[in-house]
C-alpha cells in the first residue's frame, strides 16, 4: 500500500504469518527500468515470499520491470489495474485499464514472456457507471486467456471522477458475490478477495466457500495479528499467534542491522503502531512510538525500555 507499506512492514508481517504471500506497494516500471533499482527493490530475505507489484501500461517496459524484478528475488509479478489516483490515471494505468483489457492482457503476455514467475493482475470489479457483472466477465473473458496464475479482485467499482483514492476505498458497494461467481463460471483460475475483509473468521469463510485467496489491506497493517489468526485458521492449526513483546524483541535485532545501514528506527517502529491493537496498554505503547522511538536519534535498544509496558500491557 503506497505510503502505508514497505520493506520493514513486510519484515513485521511475516513475523505473524510465515506462509502469507505479502505484496510490495505498487511500484512504476518506468522507474524501475530508469530509477535506483536498489533502492525500490531491495529488501530482507526475512521478508520472501513477496510479490512485487508493478504500475504501467506499456508491455515493453512492464517486461523490462518484470525482468528486474524477477532477478531481485521476488516470487511473483502483479499489475496493479485498480488505483484510482490521479496521478495514476494521467499515466494511463491503474484502474482505468479496466476500460483496456485488451492491453492488460498484452502487458500480461509481454511479462510472462521474461519471467518464469507467475504473472497475476489486481482489478476492481468495474469502473465508473460500469459495476454490472457483465462488465467484469468481459474484463475476465480477455485478460485471463493471456495466461494469468490469478486474479486478485478488490470487489469494488474505482470511481475515477469525482472520488478521492480514499473515497474509493470506502463509497463504491462491495460486491462480493461477482467475485463468487466469476470463480465458480472458472473453476480453473485462481481468484482471490479484497476489500473490507477486517475479521479471521469471515475472511476463511470465502475460502470454504470455494475462493482460492483473501487479500488484506488495511485491516492487517493496523491489526498485525489478524494475520496471525488467518495463518492458523487457514494454514497451520498449531501456530501461536505472537505475543506483542516477541514481535518487538525480534525486531529489536532487525532494527539493529538497519541501523548499521543507516536507517532511522522511525522508518521501522512507524509500522508497529498495530503491535498492541485491541490490548491495554495500545494507546502507552503508541504514544512511546511516537514520542520516544520517533525521536531522530533514538537507538533500536530504546525498544527494550518498552519491554516491560508491552509484557504487562500496562499504561506507562
Ligand atoms: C494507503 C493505501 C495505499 C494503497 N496502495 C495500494 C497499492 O499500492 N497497490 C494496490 O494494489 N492497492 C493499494 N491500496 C488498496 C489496497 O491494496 C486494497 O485493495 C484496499 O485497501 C481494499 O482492501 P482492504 O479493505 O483490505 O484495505 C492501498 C490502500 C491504502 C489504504
Amino acid at each position: 500500500m503506497m505510503d502505508w507499506t514497505d520493506r520493514h512492514c513486510r519484515f513485521l508481517h511475516r513475523l505473524y504469518a510465515p506462509h502469507a504471500l505479502l505484496y510490495t506497494e505498487m511500484i512504476v516500471a518506468a522507474a524501475i527500468v530508469r530509477g535506483d533499482v536498489r533502492q525500490l527493490l531491495d529488501h530482507d530475505a526475512g521478508e520472501h515470499p513477496v510479490a512485487l507489484q508493478l504500475g504501467g501500461c506499456d508491455p515493453a517496459e512492464l517486461a523490462k520491470a518484470a525482468r528486474i524484478g524477477t532477478s531481485a528475488g521476488y516470487a511473483e509479478i502483479n499489475l496493479n489495474v485498480g488505483c484510482p489516483s490521479d496521478r495514476v490515471k494521467n499515466g494511463s494505468f491503474g484502474a482505468c485499464l479496466m476500460l483496456k483489457p485488451k492491453l492488460v492482457a498484452d502487458c500480461v503476455r509481454a511479462m510472462r514472456d521474461v519471467t518464469h514467475l507467475p504473472v497475476t493482475v489486481k482489478c476492481r470489479i468495474g469502473i465508473d457507471a460500469r459495476d454490472d457483472y457483465e462488465f467484469f466477465q468481459g474484463f475476465a473473458d480477455i485478460v485471463v486467456p493471456a495466461g494469468i496464475d490469478a486474479l486478485i479482485v478488490h470487489a469494488r467499482a474505482a470511481i475515477l471522477a469525482g472520488l478521492s483514492p480514499k473515497q474509493n476505498r470506502e463509497i463504491p458497494p462491495l460486491k462480493y458475490a461477482y467475485v463468487h461467481r466469476l470463480k465458480q463460471e472458472r473453476p480453473e483460475l485462481t481468484v482471490v478477495l479484497n476489500g473490507g475483509l477486517c475479521d479471521g473468521a469471515a475472511a476463511a469463510a470465502h475460502l470454504s466457500d470455494g475462493l482460492d485467496g483473501v487479500m488484506l489491506g488495511r485491516a492487517a497493517y493496523h491489526q498485525p495479528a489478524l494475520l496471525a489468526e488467518l495463518e492458523r485458521r487457514v494454514i497451520d492449526p498449531d501456530w501461536q499467534i505472537p505475543e506483542p513483546w516477541q514481535i518487538v524483541e525480534r525486531m529489536i535485532p532487525y532494527a539493529k542491522a538497519c541501523a548499521q545501514r543507516g536507517m532511522r528506527l522511525h522508518s521501522i517502529t512507524r509500522h508497529m503502531h498495530g503491535v498492541m491493537a485491541g490490548r491495554e496498554g495500545a494507546r502507552a505503547w503508541r504514544r512511546f512510538l511516537s514520542e520516544v522511538a520517533a525521536r531522530p536519534d533514538a537507538a533500536p535498544e530504546t525498544l527494550f525500555s518498552a519491554l516491560p509496558m508491552v509484557k504487562q500491557g500496562l499504561a506507562a
